[in-house]
């Protein structure tokens, strides 16, 4: 049975300005995922509050948020077969250390003692979330 679902996918400011938004958008269609929507933002504190709202008060939130805004995101609505998990699948996991290869994150993060934050990528982490953050970036 395919459970068709939508993600949200953030290209961080660290992959608009190493211009691998074509190279990750292209993973994310060559994998048959849909790009419904896509927008470039440079979004404001306050949205990026709202949308990392579950990590205030966390040792890395301050550094997450002053990252984040440091320069244009780029948001897309996508939509698949199970995407919310496959798409952090394709992404990898969290730190671009350990990601493994053949991921976003594990071909493309950097290990140069960079901070975690720099990781590429966001996509949204459960089916409520996904719902509240495509409200959050794309109204
Ligand atoms: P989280 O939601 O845990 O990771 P993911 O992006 O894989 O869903 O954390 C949000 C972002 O916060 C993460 O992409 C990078 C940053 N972060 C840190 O800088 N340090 C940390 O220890 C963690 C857990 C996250
Ligand atoms: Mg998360």
């Amino acid at each position: 049975m395919t459970t068709i679902e939508e993600t949200l996918v953030l290209i961080k400011p660290d992959g608009v300005a190493r211009n691998l938004t074509g190279e990750i958008l292209g993973r994310i269609e060559a994998k048959g995922y849909q790009l419904v929507d896509l927008r470039m933002v440079q979004p404001s504190r306050e949205l990026l509050a709202q949308h990392y709202a579950e990590h205030e008060g966390k040792p890395f939130y301050e550094p997450l948020i002053e990252f984040m805004e440091s320069g244009p995101v780029v948001a897309a609505r996508v939509a698949g077969h199970r995407v919310i998990e496959g798409f952090r699948s394709l992404a990898g996991t969290t730190d671009p250390t350990t990601a493994a290869p053949g991921t976003i994150r594990g071909d493309l993060g950097r290990d140069w003692g960079l901070k975690v934050q720099q990781n590429l990528v966001h996509g949204s982490d459960s089916p409520e979330t996904a719902a509240r953050e495509l409200a959050l970036w794309f109204g």
